[in-house]
């Protein structure tokens, strides 16, 4: 397999954590959290491309985040609607292509469409692909992608498995992986951050990447010596 020594992180992962806590520390419903947190999401889209990352993949509803409440559940399929619809064009401008991941036949159909419209639109974009996880489980993707259980589903090969991340950021003070990319992640370098998802800036970025950019990845070997 391919492996990574670009000081720019090729493939970033993001778990967005916080939105929740950062609506409440602020005295607001938590439904203004993630409407906080979708602005973010276009800065940090945006940052990204700038800096040459070369995949991004967000990871913005949880297989089980259906069992949230359900007004919670129904303003965030709103806010992905949304955000979709109005972020076509920019996305399609800036040569980013957007592709969603996860289970998507439980997605409302209106999601649905806009999602398939969305992804036809940007599909010529090659400076950065985006993907965002929706009703996403690992768990779910490393099995649906094993053959047996392709040959039992008739389901087709290889489509859950992505590209191995570079650098894993999980935002929100939490240091776990929540059934996200947990193939994909075997090598990656993980960075875990107090700074909640509505409070990154590009500046919490750029940190992110010079923390990459120092660590030393071995992928099992022994380090590198310059020999005289
Ligand atoms: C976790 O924070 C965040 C989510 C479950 C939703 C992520 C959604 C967004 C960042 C906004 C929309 C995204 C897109 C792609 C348009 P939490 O609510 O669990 O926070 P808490 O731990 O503080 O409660």
């Amino acid at each position: 397999m391919k492996q990574s020594t670009s000081l720019v992180p090729q493939h970033v992962a993001i778990i967005m954590d916080g939105n929740g806590r950062w609506a409440e520390r602020k005295g607001r419903p938590r439904w203004m959290g993630h409407v906080a947190g979708a602005r973010v999401v276009k800065d940090v889209v945006a940052h990204c491309a700038r800096a040459g990352v070369e995949q991004l993949t967000l990871y913005a509803f949880s297989s089980d985040n259906w069992n949230r409440p359900v007004e919670e559940v129904a303003g965030l399929l709103e806010l992905f609607e949304s955000h979709f619809r109005t972020q076509a064009e920019p996305l399609e401008q800036k040569g980013i292509r957007l592709s969603v991941i996860g289970q998507r036949t439980r997605l409302p159909l209106a999601l649905r469409q806009v999602i398939s419209d969305v992804e036809a639109r940007t599909a010529a974009g090659r400076r950065m692909h985006l993907r965002v996880a929706l009703d996403y489980s690992s768990r779910a993707a490393i099995q649906g992608a094993l053959p047996a259980q392709q040959a039992v589903r008739g389901l087709a090969r290889g489509t859950t498995i992505l590209p191995p991340v570079d650098l894993l950021v999980r935002t929100g003070g939490e240091r776990r992986l929540s059934d996200f990319l947990l193939w994909e992640c075997a090598y990656a370098e993980l960075l875990f951050l107090d700074v909640l998802w509505p409070d990154v800036t590009g500046a919490v970025l750029d940190a992110a990447f010079e923390d990459f950019a120092r660590r030393e990845r071995r992928y099992g070997h022994v380090p590198q010596r310059v020999s005289a």
